[in-house]
């Protein structure tokens, strides 16, 4: 790959060890990727935060570093709620490691807003055609597909070296090449709200990390488009798909879209997840993955309104969010659920060890059997609120 001589320099330590170590990344990823040269990144989102995820290791390493992060910054979500992490079940001994990591990155200039939903946060991140470096799937999703902004899913130690250099390799979902469809899905039924998410379940797993382009029925909200390009992030590896009419175009040159494979689905396939994943049984139910928007909260609250839960009821958001959206986070838990900030369902160790999850994301039915071993039901966002209040 390319140096200029100012990245060569940083190469061969002379702007300190940090940055000689993170620059030894890049190149490192660019050569594996056949990159040609570094190119600057708007904006990062910085993965390996939950404690739960990276252990002593993580931390050591992210500890080791000095020095500022170069561009906007913005942590994923912890392994916990940062002030309401006994509430949850989390142990002091658990609390202070994650509580160390957060530190960590905070030293570094990274802004401790753990979610993964940046983009509802904060509007100076990413615009169509920008090049960054974000790592958690649903946010590179969205950053990707519905932005229309350029990012392949970094790892932690990848993203965090982009912030510190604030550069990247250019290599996959930043070159056109890359971004061309390889599926054509056609759904012939009307879809909302949880629909999307089961959509996603089901073709991420038959396009694996293709590039699917959708010919939909139904108008998509951007709340939709989250949870599908979350849910085929999960139980694929999509980072990008287009929805006919809708988000982002392919590129122009587009030449293999008439090769793209294609895909016919319908009504059938969307009730078969709902069959397939039964929420009878929950001992808890979880909401809010991704992280629940404001739109998403005031549902929830009105779902809520006037009733009281009879099993747990955890509602997942960023924390800027739940504070702009005071009344409905009141409306919420006055029924008995928690809105439960900074972290979520999947990359808590609050969940392990339960018998049985409900959820209404496509991602978290595809994440939460794996990464925290409990059985998982999938239903409507109504259904799921009738098993959390049902005597
Ligand atoms: Fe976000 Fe956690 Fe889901 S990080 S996308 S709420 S698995």
């Amino acid at each position: 790959m390319y140096l200029s001589r100012e990245e060569e320099s940083i190469y061969q330590g002379e702007r300190g060890e940090t940055l000689r170590r993170v620059m030894e990344i890049l190149v490192a990823l660019g050569d594996i990727y056949d990159a040609e040269r570094l190119i600057p990144v708007r904006s990062v989102q910085v993965a390996g935060v939950s404690y739960k995820n990276i252990g002593d290791a993580g931390l050591e390493w992210i500890s080791d570093l000095r020095g500022n992060v170069v561009v906007p910054s913005i942590l994923n979500p912890a392994g916990m709620d940062l002030y309401r992490w006994q509430e949850m079940g989390i142990d002091e001994t658990f609390a202070s490691k994650q509580r160390a990591v957060v530190e960590a990155y905070s030293r570094l200039g990274v802004t401790i807003d753990c979610t993964c939903t940046p983009y509802e946060l904060y509007a100076n991140l990413a615009d169509p055609g920008d090049h960054l470096a974000w790592s958690e799937s649903s946010a590179v999703s969205f950053a990707n597909s519905v932005i229309g902004a350029r990012t392949n899913r970094e790892g932690g130690p990848s993203a965090l070296a982009a912030a510190l250099i604030g550069k990247t390799p250019a290599f996959g979902y930043h070159l056109d090449e890359n971004r061309v469809p390889t599926h054509r899905v056609a759904v012939d039924c009307e879809l909302k709200g949880s629909d999307y998410g089961a959509l996603g379940f089901v073709v991420g797993r038959m396009v694996g990390d293709g590039v699917p382009l959708f010919y939909l029925k139904s108008h998509p909200s951007k709340d939709d488009l989250k949870a599908l390009g979350a849910a085929m992030a999960a139980s694929g590896s999509v980072a990008l798909y287009y929805v006919d009419g809708v988000a982002p175009t392919p590129p122009a040159y587009d030449v293999k879209r008439k090769e793209a494979e294609k895909i016919d689905l319908g009504r059938d396939d969307i009730e078969q997840v709902y069959k397939d994943y039964p929420l009878e049984d929950a001992e808890m139910i979880a909401m809010g993955c991704p992280h629940c928007s404001g739109q998403e909260l005031q549902r929830i609250a009105m779902l809520l309104s006037g009733k009281k839960v009879s099993r747990e009821l955890w509602v997942c958001t960023a924390r800027k969010t739940a504070r702009a959206f005071p009344d409905l986070v009141e409306e919420i838990e006055r029924s008995g659920a928690k809105v439960i900030c900074d972290t979520c369902m999947v990359v808590s160790p609050a969940t392990d060890g339960r018998t049985k999850v409900a959820v209404s994301s496509g991602k978290a039915l595809a994440y939460l059997p794996g990464l925290c071993r409990v059985k998982v039901g999938f239903g409507t966002e109504e259904k799921c609120i009738d098993v959390a209040t049902r005597d």
